[in-house]
């Protein structure tokens, strides 16, 4: 073997060893990150956490037709205009509010999805088509990124059924002609 082979060969053995210390510092730097409770908010767009709410909200899904009528019959519109101040950075919810980096959410339940003027949804939000009643608000504010994977709402969701009922009644409240509440 020539030397300038040799130093062909080892040079691609250093860089492969730097290259295999490079992904585990990167590892370990990342790691950690996963299991830190005290940062949630990092965690969301991480493949793991996405996996779990995506099981969360499988199981949701199953319990919805009864748990969901009891407690939005039960839910506190006050705590859920409370709850619904996390959604200002993005939404207004007055009658002919703007849109901003979402849409005016005034009479949204029981409306047309991704209808309103103006504003450039996703494709993935378009493609689900129907209205957003009950149900649907509460898959897709249970995890956005779940019921429309691809959307641009960058919201994490509302893990808390109570919190989530309560956000919804006071969404059917922005309206004229709220929709019916549903029947046990
Ligand atoms: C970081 C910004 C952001 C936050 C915070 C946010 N949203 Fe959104 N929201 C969006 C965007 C962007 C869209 C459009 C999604 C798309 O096109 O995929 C959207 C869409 C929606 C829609 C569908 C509207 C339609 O016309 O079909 C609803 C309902 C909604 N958001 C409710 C909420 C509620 C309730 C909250 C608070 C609990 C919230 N959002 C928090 C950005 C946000």
């Amino acid at each position: 073997m020539s030397s300038v082979e040799l130093n062909k060969w080892i040079g691609a053995f250093l860089a492969t060893a730097l290259f295999v210390m490079v992904l585990k510092i990167f590892g370990d730097a990342l790691f950690p990150a996963h299991h830190n409770h005290s940062a949630p908010v990092f965690l969301v767009e991480s493949g793991i956490v996405t996996e779990h709410s995506a099981q969360a909200q499988t199981s949701e899904t199953v319990s919805l037709p009864s748990l969901l009528p009891s407690l939005l019959l039960a839910a506190d519109q006050a705590a859920g205009k409370k709850t619904a101040r996390k959604c200002l950075a993005c939404h207004t919810f007055e009658l002919d509010g703007v849109n901003k980096i979402g849409p005016n959410l005034w009479d949204i339940a029981g409306s047309a999805k991704a209808a309103r003027s103006g504003f450039s949804y996703s494709s993935s939000l378009t493609d689900i088509g129907g209205t957003w009643d009950y149900d649907a608000l509460n898959s897709f504010l249970t995890s956005p990124k779940t019921y429309a994977p691809g959307t641009k709402m960058a919201f994490p969701g509302i893990k808390k059924p109570t919190a989530r009922a309560n956000v919804i009644v006071y969404l059917r409240a922005l309206s004229d002609t709220p929709i019916a509440l549903p029947t046990e």
